[in-house]
């Protein structure tokens, strides 16, 4: 293979530079060109085919920056439509005349569905990214596990179900422990919480915090490290009563409590209290909003402003329970060292899996007690369901403990590995150097997105 091309596609993570960088690094070892094509899939569409030269002379640009967030080549969330024939048969003449041998898309469970179609006409692997942690199988035989009945209100007309398992959860058989992006988002939601619970300890209040993750409580879980003193996840919906009970009593004791909501926490009926404002992108992957209003809302009704008087509170319910969304902070900004260090393995692999003539394949991090993290290469149709469907992993009933509202032990020993030594020294350091640094205040933001923009070719030029 003399020239690959790169994408990064679906919403953004602070790792995706650092997978870039590690498959041009293994590239320019191997004298293979890598192109990067400008905003995911969007680019394969246009007949110009925007894109940057990666490592010309096989070094790698100086924009490509491991340490930095987001990505220097831009995503998109559109996805490629295995029912246009048309459509495939252009983008297949554009990267031939392009001269690309085999590509890399970066991206998460959309993704993969979108690379499907490309990798009849091409090889096509994936590097796995995605803050939720959702692309990847608790066990391997997690697919079997999902029944399928026809459901016209669907937009796919049917609906999914999972059937109950037997497996023996075991942590060493996880598909894809973890994916990159997800250890510098829960380093945000922890920071989001150890700050808000000293204001609410101030001034005695009940704070919600919600998380992103869709349908997948692993932020959530993994928002453990800041003390919360409940966490709510999608998986499960909560008890309400033993809900009230334990606010009421953590509240008399420290007059404060933090509670943590995945954004895609449900009712007793299996529906989303978030899903008031509920739309689809591309992947068909649902947009959720204001999970933790509608908890405070059910919380409002069992908590008035007679139960914060007798607790010597002047402040009504309404002032004394607010929310706050972590948001999109939680997708941005400098990755720590696991998501770095990862990621570029991971970018790396996914070269060598085109060498070795992969295609429709994943490259994916497992974990043993005796080997730590490892990379791996999967089949990607080993993550679909009989119906070729593939599902967001979520959080396996085993790691969560719905009576103390927290990580099991299991849900415990899964983060340990992780978030051990995730924070390099350098993490801490490039704070202290850069956080006041005076420049900041002369010079104005200078974006990546300028400098890539001087780069960018079209083909036929
Ligand atoms: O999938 C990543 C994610 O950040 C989800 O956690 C969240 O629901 C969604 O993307 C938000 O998407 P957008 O940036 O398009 O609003």
């Amino acid at each position: 293979m003399k020239r690959i091309g790169i994408l990064t596609a679906g919403g953004d993570t602070p790792a995706l530079n650092a997978t870039i960088h590690g498959a041009v690094t293994r590239a320019n070892q191997l004298k293979i060109e890598v192109f990067g094509f400008i905003k995911g899939f969007n680019c394969l569409f246009n007949p110009r085919v925007p894109h940057v030269h990666l490592n010309p002379l096989y070094q790698a640009i100086p924009e490509l920056d491991p340490t930095k967030g987001g990505t220097l080549l831009g995503s998109s969330r559109d996805y490629v439509d295995p029912d246009k024939k048309d459509e495939l048969d252009l983008i297949e003449v554009r990267l031939k005349k392009l001269g690309i041998e085999g590509l890399i898309c970066i991206g998460g469970d959309g993704t993969l569905n979108g690379m499907q179609p490309l990798a009849e006409r091409l090889p096509v692997v994936l590097a796995p990214k995605t803050i939720d942690n959702d692309l990847g199988l608790n066990y391997p035989s997690e697919p079997d596990e999902w029944e399928r009945t026809k459901d016209p209100s669907e937009k796919s007309g049917h609906r999914y179900k999972r059937t109950a398992s037997n497996t023996v959860f075991d942590l060493e058989q996880i598909v894809n422990y973890v994916t990159p992006g997800y250890a510098t988002a829960i380093l945000v939601t922890v920071k989001s919480i150890e700050r808000v619970r000293t204001t609410a300890e101030s001034h005695r209040r009940i704070a919600i915090v919600e998380v992103m993750g869709r349908h997948s409580g692993y932020i959530a879980l993994g928002t453990a490290f800041g003390q919360p003193d409940i966490i709510l996840v999608p998986e499960r919906a909560p008890d309400l009563d033993l809900l009230t009970e334990r606010i009421g009593t953590l509240y008399e004791l420290q007059k404060n409590v933090v509670i943590v909501c995945g954004e895609g926490i449900v009712d007793e009926n299996g529906a989303e209290l978030g899903a008031q404002i509920k739309s689809t992108d591309p992947a068909g992957n649902v947009a959720l909003s204001g999970a933790a209003e509608a908890l405070r809302d059910k919380l409002l009704e069992r908590f008035s402003d007679k139960y914060f008087q007798l607790q010597r509170r002047s402040q009504t319910a309404r002032e004394a329970i607010f929310t706050r969304k972590v948001g999109h902070t939680q997708r941005g900004g400098r990755p720590i060292l696991f998501d770095r260090f990862y990621a570029a393995l991971l970018g790396a692999e996914t070269v060598d899996m085109l060498l070795e003539g992969r295609n429709n394949a994943v490259a994916i991090l497992r974990y043993s007690s005796v080997k730590g993290f490892h990379v791996e290469a999967y089949d990607a149709n080993r993550f679909r369901d009989r119906w070729g469907h593939i599902h967001a992993r979520t959080v396996h009933p085993a790691l969560y403990d719905p009576l103390g509202m927290k990580p099991s032990k299991l849900g415990c020993d899964y983060l340990l590995p992780i978030f051990t030594d995730a924070i390099g020294n350098d993490d801490a350091e490039y704070m202290r150097q850069t956080m006041f640094s005076p420049g900041n205040l002369a010079q104005p933001y200078h974006s990546i997105n300028t400098d890539i923009q001087k780069r960018i070719r079209y083909l036929g030029e």
